[in-house]
């Protein structure tokens, strides 16, 4: 018997946010129990009793509020009832900053928040469409037709949904650049028309397994603006969820991830779910496959009882089949092949310089619902990894590589790099501090101390060691949240991305919702990082991290929602002079060491669209938030990559409402008109003049 999940149009007063959103991206892992149920003590556990006396306070005192809490696991910023694109102007839905204020890098007029179906930039400031969903990518690929989609299409095609964006200079081309991009998820109504949901074709679902995955284009930029063009160049690729990878690491050759199509249990087909990412420093990119767990179904009971804990842990089975790839392809099956589904969840390493090589899945960096994955390099030369766990209660991790980097940039020393993320120790973060009482900002900000905990480390042979009590070292590598548990990590408000800042070396983190906090009895309360019961704006946290070692400082820089509200903290600058900012989601820096941060959830608190956010770190303007551009309606910001000659960000999911879909488009945007909207990736840039100056 399956298990139905399905919750119909009634979003039991869990959230504003599109139902369809929630289905396609992340398995409506907003509307059941959350898959950490674990007991594991932790520093929250200490203020349980002023927690829970919060929680009822909170519950009571939020009436409607309450329910416009935040989705769940990825969620998108899409408006869930509306189906009125904002027709350009006007729309803004004040939350305005009273007087704008410049800082280095940010010397802009601040962009108010509205619900205008287009990308909104601050005056002064030019945009372009860099590639949309359907645009070619190598060589023979035909133009995107709408009506005619085809997999052999698609697959040389930019895919659906772009996520994490990054440029990479390429050695020998000034002023061109490697755009690689992760294409997150699918959404079969807004893709084709006449989609019948839980029942799609076999064209349908071999287009949409050819949207997933990462697009390498080569883009070329001219002189005097920020613009972008794609090129069909040499290194142009497609990496779709067909794609071969090899499984590294513990987890790799063992009996949990061979396969009767894989019987070595290292090869795996296809990467999904790409939500964030990084460059690392030796020119690959890092990609985190996230809520994949919704790609597979067939089965709710487990083929061994040994499985059962790990299945619960990671909501197998729990998701609806919402893509019915299984329909056409056995190992999405898992009555047929329950072993697929242990070969995703990685951090996957991939090398846009070329196009020929094959993709790393890495095991020794653990598995989860990942996020993504970036990298800090201390100065003795030590490889240090951060990376989040996004879903409700989940974990933050670090990876010390006990690798150095060879430099050089030939096939050998990338070679010899891609191994950096196989060898080292991986640790999970316990977080301590006094206690706090809801939606009382401490005096001076929430701060505290933490400790990273030594979960697996794995050797230059291969073998690995296990640190924690009953866990075999495989095990810890495929159920590395289980092993979190044991060790009592602290169960935080979904962690999204998660990047070291390259000017201080201090690490932030976009923890940004959870709806699920301090809402119930013997269910995790608040605590001094998480310091909000049932928290629907987020919260962005700074680690100082002794990087090697395994103690570490924090606090939080914002505790996001209304400036205005009592329970909100803009790192102590003036809160009416801020953009109020909802749900953080990725992380960047600019020149100058700001923190730049998107948004994927704006609409569930303030009803206007998502936006991209500047952030003043140091000095005395430290909290200092400014709002540079909204993106279109129904989408939520991602990427981000921001350069003093442009900014990027990746406009994920535009138009995707509920009662929207291929045949009644909730938004037209990038073409207008009324064509379907397209997900694409955006250039912004200063005529004229340097971003931000
Ligand atoms: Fe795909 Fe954690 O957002
Ligand atoms: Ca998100
Ligand atoms: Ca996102
Ligand atoms: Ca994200």
């Amino acid at each position: 018997m399956r298990l139905n999940l399905r919750l119909l149009a009634d979003h039991d007063g869990k959230s504003a946010r599109s139902h369809t959103t929630c289905k396609y991206k992340c398995g409506n892992q907003c509307f059941r129990e959350h898959d950490n149920q674990s007991d594991n003590e932790y520093f929250g556990d200490i203020t349980r009793r002023t927690v829970l006396r919060g929680a009822g306070i909170a519950v009571i005192g939020a009436g409607a509020a309450s329910a416009l809490a935040a989705c769940g696991d990825s969620g998108s910023g899409s408006a869930g009832s509306s189906s009125s694109a904002a027709s350009g102007a006007a729309g803004a839905a004040g939350g305005a900053p009273s007087e704008n204020v410049n800082a280095p890098g940010l010397n802009f007029q601040a962009v108010a928040p509205n619900k205008t179906d287009a990308v909104t930039v601050p005056e002064g400031y030019e945009q372009a469409v860099v590639i949309r969903w359907g645009d070619p990518v190598v060589p023979g690929a035909p133009e995107f037709d709408f009506d005619n989609q085809t997999p052999e299409a698609q697959e040389k095609q930019f895919g659906y949904n772009n996520d994490f964006t990054e440029l990479l200079p390429i050695d020998g081309k000034p002023n061109a650049f490697l755009l690689v991009c992760n294409q997150e998820y699918t959404t079969g109504e807004h893709m084709f028309k006449g989609y019948k949901e839980g029942d799609p074709t076999e064209n349908q679902v071999r287009v949409e397994m050819a949207a997933h995955g990462l697009s390498v284009v080569e883009v070329k930029g001219e002189n005097g603006s920020g613009k972008l063009t794609p090129v069909l160049g040499e290194y142009n690729r497609r990496i779709t969820a067909t794609t071969p990878f090899e499984l590294r690491g513990p987890a790799a050759g063992t009996f949990f991830t061979k396969t009767a199509a894989d019987p070595a249990g290292n090869r795996v087909l296809g990467t999904i779910a790409n939500c964030s990412g990084g460059v690392t420093p030796w020119g690959t990119v890092i990609s985190g496959e996230e809520n994949y767990t919704n790609y597979f179904s067939g089965t709710e009971k487990p083929p061994l009882d040994g499985l059962a804990e790990g299945w619960k842990r990671y909501g197998v089975g729990k998701d609806e089949d919402n893509h019915h790839w299984m329909k056409f392809e056995d190992r999405f099956d898992l009555s047929k092949e329950p072993n697929e589904i242990n070969r995703f969840g990685y951090l996957v390493e991939i090398n846009p310089h070329d196009p020929k090589s094959t993709p790393v899945k890495h095991s020794a960096v653990g598995r989860m619902k990942r996020e993504g994955g970036n990298i800090f390099v201390t100065q003795t030369g030590d490889v240090v990894t951060y990376c989040g766990d996004d879903s409700k209660f989940e974990y933050i991790y670090k990876f010390v590589s006990s690798r150095k980097i060879q430099q050089g940039k030939g096939a050998a020393a990338t070679e010899a790099n891609m191994r950096i993320l196989d060898e080292g120790t991986l640790y999970v973060a316990k977080f301590e501090g006094a206690a706090v009482e809801n939606g009382k900002v401490p005096e001076g900000g929430y701060k505290g101390t933490g400790t990273w905990i030594p979960l697996l480390t794995t050797k230059a042979d291969g073998s690995a060691e296990s640190h924690v009590d009953g866990m075999p070292a495989e095990n810890v590598a495929l159920w590395t949240r289980v092993a979190g548990d044991k060790v009592g990590a602290t169960k935080m408000d979904r962690p999204e991305d998660i990047q070291p800042n390259p000017k201080t070396g201090k690490i932030y983190c976009a923890l940004t919702n959870n709806s699920d906090r301090g809402v119930k009895e013997g269910q995790p309360g608040i605590d001094t990082a998480n310091p909000r019961v049932k928290n629907k704006s987020g919260q962005l946290l700074e680690i100082t991290d002794d990087h090697t070692g395994t103690s570490f400082s924090w606090d939080l820089l914002l505790v996001c929602g209304d400036p205005a509200a009592a329970d909100t903290y803009y790192g102590g600058f003036d809160k009416t002079k801020v953009s109020r900012i909802s749900c953080p989601d990725n992380v960047t820096f600019d020149a100058q060491g700001n923190l730049w941060i998107s948004t994927d959830g704006t609409n569930d608190t303030f009803d206007s669209n998502d936006g991209l956010f500047g952030v003043v770190l140091e000095g005395k303007d430290r909290g200092l938030t400014k709002q540079f551009l909204t993106v279109p309606f129904g989408a939520e910001t991602c990427g981000p990559v921001v350069t003093e000659d442009r900014v990027l960000v990746a406009v994920q999911h535009p138009g995707e409402t509920d009662d929207a879909d291929a045949e009644k488009p909730s938004s037209h945007w990038p073409d207008g008109g009324s064509s379907e909207p397209r997900p694409s990736v955006v250039a912004v840039w200063k005529k004229g003049g340097k971003v931000g100056s």
